[in-house]
């Protein structure tokens, strides 16, 4: 069902400093930050050969990124993402399958434009996964 890994997500406390850190030091393809006031965050995109890197910082009160640096003051992996070529046929797979989809359980539109699910950890071995339908 899933296909290629569409992006490694990873919250920052300083935006900042991992945006010097990945174009400076890790001298990575660094975008421009994009406010995305509907998730409560703010992204930067990196392009590495094979896969994304997205730079997560929390925007607004209830930005959802807030309490995980609050758990993670230095950052970390907040989600994996993965492609799939029909978000609500793979839905239904993991829901039969007895997987929990988070929030409603209807796609949103993410970062990219495209119809995106986030899946509970809890299910997929302690990690936050979000579906992109490509
Ligand atoms: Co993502």
């Amino acid at each position: 069902m899933i296909g290629r890994l569409n992006h490694v997500a990873i919250a920052v406390p300083d935006l900042e400093a991992a945006i010097d850190l990945y174009r400076n030091t890790l001298g990575a393809k660094v975008g421009a930050p994009q406010d995305e006031p509907d998730h409560g965050v703010t992204v930067v995109f990196i392009t590495l050969p094979n896969t994304k890197i997205e730079l997560l910082f929390p925007l607004g009160a209830d930005s959802p990124i807030a309490g995980f640096l609050a758990k993670n003051p230095a950052g970390g992996i907040h989600h994996i993402c993965y492609e799939v070529d029909d978000i609500l046929a793979a839905r239904d797979q993991l829901k039969d399958a007895g997987a929990r989809i988070l929030g409603t359980g209807e796609p949103k539109i993410g970062a990219h434009g495209k119809p995106v699910l986030f899946l509970h950890p809890k299910d997929f071995t302690g990690t936050l996964v979000e579906l992109e339908q490509v």
